[in-house]
């Protein structure tokens, strides 16, 4: 058994997550937590809103609530999503918290005493109508390369040049539109990322189960040099930049950290606040010099979120110089795309959360993103795709398997497990293929490849079917029960296990089927050794239901309404 520390992206706070974010970060952890939890593992998984950075403020101003009331509604709105969803966080924070504030200064205080944050004088665009500073992707003007009219502070769209909004020709702000904006002088703290570069590198290199994309995106950053970076911003909302005794810093009134900051430090906070909630150990999690060496910690993220997680993070916790933990996995992913796009929530593009718990159950949402997950490549959402893997994988290959042997059973053996009969080809042939199969399938989780540990269970599934299709208790039936009783027997057993393989990604269908099987919960785990103890685990005689219809199948015309609905054809 070993120790596993699990943290998925911390969600922005403005809004219910659409899909893609789901299936990037919150539901393959969810699915990874849950697995090694299956495993017989000790696992802890912590996740939280971040609730710091301009698009919350501007979220709060137009939903017309002040900061703090925005952030604490959408705290539950998304702590509701994620329970629908049957995301398994052992605890679930908010960057905001109080934790949040003390660590956030802490290590800002321990790395500027180790040289490591310097403050600095630079220059930002300030608009007089909106009365606030504006970040880089919040100015935009003319670009000074293209001369295209609409150019971010950030990036001109048009020729893709990097730019600094200072830059731009007569820039306005994208907030108000206002083209009453100045240039200001004001201090912010940097990071000194680039003086940590090299130690970077031999970490990064040195690192192993990461997969290519998290690989190239770091030394991808490395290899063009990291530049300091600024870790304040001019903004209300935030953790106040304080002295070690807790004072205000000389001319950091109105600056608070910046949200790529001390959101990542919240994996930390979040986990002291689950301990104070919990009586758990935090610093056993966290701090190598209190029994955190032995942990494997892995993290899920987007790719847009490699550069902070490989860089930023990592040179906030060296660069302190104590021994807290590190990243030991990155799990990265690519994008879900939306018809030819991307999803978006500012444009409200896609499926979110909150709506497609509406339109179909968690278990079906899961099985389909998890089954499609963006790993090699970006992967596109269609509506046709979720209604095949519903029907086709969920309700063809498991569901039916589940009831025609189910009542089966209850229909000639009086619903329980029949005794009688002796294993012979079929059952040979099964125990063959699923050895294969169920170490196939620990490996991949293990690995953390979820395509193929999806692939992998749906082949167990198939298994179960041409089992029976071999086995054919009903064609025995008439001319020798015992035979007929060994199929019957041996399918019960695949329900269970069928059951209990399935926990990890349709959790509800799994309890449903787990329930009708009357198995109790201390033995829904990963309890045999080999194919022929899990297929010979239920005892003779024990009492057994047939579960109503597990899924119920997409039609046509439901596709055609959620097309209509979301707008699923506007590529
Ligand atoms: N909120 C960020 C996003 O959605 C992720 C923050 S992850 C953390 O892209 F490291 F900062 F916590
Ligand atoms: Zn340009």
């Amino acid at each position: 058994m070993s120790r596993i520390l699990i943290t998925s992206a911390l969600p922005y706070i403005n809004g219910v997550k659409h899909l893609g974010n789901l299936a990037g970060s919150m539901l393959p952890a969810d699915v990874y937590a849950r697995a090694m939890r299956l495993l017989g593992h000790d696992v802890l998984y912590i996740c939280a809103t971040d609730e710091h950075g301009t698009p919350a403020e501007l979220a709060a101003q137009e939903a017309g609530l002040e900061v703090s009331e925005y952030c604490e509604r959408m705290h539950i709105a998304q702590k509701e999503a994620g329970a629908n969803f049957k995301l398994s966080y052992d605890y679930f924070g908010r960057s905001s918290a109080k934790s949040n504030h003390v660590l956030t200064q802490h290590f800002a205080h321990v790395l500027e005493a180790n040289g490591l944050i310097e403050e600095r004088t630079s220059k930002q665009v300030y608009s007089n109508a909106d009365g606030r500073y504006l970040p880089d992707r919040y100015v935009e003007g003319t670009c000074p390369n293209c001369g295209f009219e609409a150019a971010r502070g950030d990036q001109c769209d048009s020729c893709g040049k990097l730019l600094d909004p200072i830059d731009l020709i007569d820039p306005y702000s994208a907030v108000s539109g206002s083209k009453d904006v100045e240039i200001r002088e004001t201090n912010h703290l940097y990071l000194k990322q680039s003086s940590m570069a090299s130690k970077l590198r031999e970490w990064v290199e040195a690192a192993t189960g990461w997969p290519p994309l998290a690989k190239s995106i770091a030394m991808k950053w490395l290899d063009e040099g990291l530049r300091d970076r600024a870790i304040t911003r001019d903004l209300s909302w935030g953790i106040t930049v304080t002295n070690p005794d807790g004072s205000v810093r000389d001319g950091f009134d109105g600056k608070v950290f910046y949200v790529w900051f001390d959101a990542p430090i919240e994996y930390i906070a979040a986990t002291q606040d689950w301990a104070a909630e919990t009586g758990g150990d935090w610093e056993s999690w966290w701090r190598t010099d209190k029994g955190a060496d032995d942990v494997q910690y892995v993290q899920f993220m987007g790719k847009d979120n490699v550069a902070f997680h490989t860089l930023s993070f990592p040179t906030t916790i060296i660069g302190s110089g104590e021994p807290w933990k590190l990243v030991d996995q990155l799990k990265a992913f690519n994008w879900v795309t939306w018809y030819g796009g991307k999803f978006s929530t500012s444009s409200k593009r896609g499926v979110f959360m909150d709506q497609a718990i509406d339109i179909a159950p968690s278990d079906y949402w899961r099985w389909h993103l998890m089954a499609n997950a963006p790993e090699g490549n970006d992967a596109a959402f269609t509506w046709e795709e979720f209604q095949a893997a519903v029907n086709s994988d969920l309700a063809n290959v498991l569901g039916n398997f589940v009831n025609r042997i189910t009542k089966y059973a209850v229909g000639k053996f009086d619903g329980v497990v029949p005794d009688g009969g002796e294993f012979g080809e079929a059952e040979d042939w099964l125990i063959k293929e699923l050895d294969t199969r169920l170490s196939a399938l620990v490996g991949y989780y293990e690995a953390r490849e979820f395509r193929k540990a999806m692939a992998e269970t749906r082949a167990i599934w198939a298994a179960g079917n041409e089992y029976l299709t071999k086995a054919a208790p009903w064609t025995h039936y008439k001319t020798d029960v015992p035979q007929a009783a060994v199929g019957t027997r041996v399918g019960l057993n695949l329900v269970a296990l069928f059951g209990v393989i399935a926990q990890p990604i349709i959790p509800d269908t799994a309890e449903k089927i787990l329930d009708a099987m009357n198995i109790p919960k201390e033995n829904r785990t990963w309890n045999f050794r080999t194919a022929q103890e899990a297929i010979s685990a239920l005892p003779i005689g024990m009492a057994i239901n047939a579960p109503d219809v597990l899924f119920t199948k997409i039609e046509d015309e439901d596709v055609a309404a959620w097309t209509e609905r979301f707008g699923g054809d506007d590529a």
